[in-house]
């Protein structure tokens, strides 16, 4: 017998979200599968939105390879660039996109040789200062690598880091000293991740890198138009597999956290932290059952969760609960442990199994 606990993966709701940053922009969208896809699998996400993408961008060798390996053969970036001198042969045998981010990757692709033309990006550090060449660096790059034989194309790009923030003094900064270089050289540049592409235009560039909106989800810290137009992708779904009945003050879970205050019925949910469902809790999160919220109640445990289901009527044992999805936004269950969509849903365990919709 399986578990009954999954992650329901939309395909149709992916597509509309790559086809609406696609509308947005007018321009070519590389769609960020790092992190195994955001957690969604990368093989099935790429093989989902091979037709439609203009390319994909991974954080890594491996995660373009895996991509290949899948049959895919859509420019694949590497985020990163090389790791190590050796990695060169392999981009090349694989026609993946090359960053060149750091002076010793210059260096390595200067000195290799590369029998056959590949795309070539340069990031230009504009102040995040996580990844990236500097000004001169950028310049001497760029001349270095103009008019090389096996260069097919070279792309200047940048990274915002406040994006998500509204009219964060620092993105004008970041703007201000790319496009200041971007007038030097007629490339093609690419600057938007969703953030950017979402709010603000004029980052979208010749090739924008939508990562996260893609899986349904705005990084946005504050309420925008066009994020209520994406479809959450993954729901993951539990079910009820014990129901208790508990006195006033009696006490539900590991440390005894959490104590009715009312005649209750508590519902236990076939999934816990070792399923990518947070650990930590508040008193404003909940799953949907039937419909309905059901507040966490107690600490979450490494399988097993409970609910308090005292106001939905008639659940029994079987019942679905979503605990995230359409009707609880991963963004919320992500807020209440202190962090990010982005952890949350890069962090789903292998263990939980993926099962692909149309
Ligand atoms: C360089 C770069 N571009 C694009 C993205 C996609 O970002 P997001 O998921 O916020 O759209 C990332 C993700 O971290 C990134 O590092």
């Amino acid at each position: 017998m399986t578990r009954p606990t999954q992650a329901k993966i939309n395909l149709a709701n992916l597509r509309h979200n790559y086809q609406f940053a696609k509308q947005t922009t007018g321009v070519a969208c590389l769609a960020v599968v790092k992190a195994d896809a955001y957690g969604h699998g990368a093989a099935a996400i790429g093989r989902a939105l091979e037709q439609e993408v203009d390319g994909f961008a991974v954080g890594m060798l491996s995660e373009a390879l895996e991509l290949r390996q899948n049959g895919i053969n859509k420019p694949v970036l590497l985020l990163q660039g090389a790791h190590e001198r050796g990695e060169i042969g392999d981009i090349v045998a694989n026609q993946l996109t090359m960053l060149i981010a750091s002076d010793y990757q210059l260096a390595w692709a200067l000195e290799a040789k590369i029998p056959e033309p590949i795309d070539v990006w340069i990031k230009y550090d504009t102040g995040m200062h996580r990844l990236g060449l500097s000004h001169s660096e950028v310049v001497r790059a760029i001349n270095s690598l103009n008019n090389l034989p096996w260069v097919r194309s070279l792309t200047l790009m940048t990274h915002m880091a406040c994006a998500d923030e509204f009219n964060h003094p620092h993105t004008q900064g970041q703007l201000v000293l790319f496009q200041q270089l971007a007038q030097q050289f007629r490339l093609p540049v690419s600057i938007a991740n969703s953030a950017s592409l979402l709010s603000l235009p004029q980052t979208h560039g010749h090739i924008a890198r939508p990562g996260l909106m893609l899986y349904g989800t705005s990084p946005l810290a504050y309420e925008h138009a066009l994020a209520s137009q994406l479809k959450a992708v993954m729901t993951l779904e539990a079910s009820v597999i014990a129901l208790h009945q508990v006195q006033s003050g009696e006490s539900v879970g590991y440390g005894a956290t959490w104590t009715a205050q009312r005649p209750s019925v508590i519902a236990t949910l076939s999934v816990g932290y070792g399923d990518g469902y947070p650990r930590v809790t508040t008193c404003d999160s909940f799953v949907v059952i039937r419909g309905q919220r059901a507040p966490v109640a107690g600490r979450v445990s490494m399988d097993m969760m409970c609910v308090d289901v005292t106001d939905i009527k008639g659940v029994i044992c079987g019942d679905v609960a979503e605990c995230w999805g359409s009707q609880v936004p991963v963004a919320h269950v992500a807020q209440q442990a202190g962090t990010l969509a982005y952890e949350t849903l890069a962090a789903m365990p292998a263990r939980v199994p993926r099962v692909y919709t149309e």
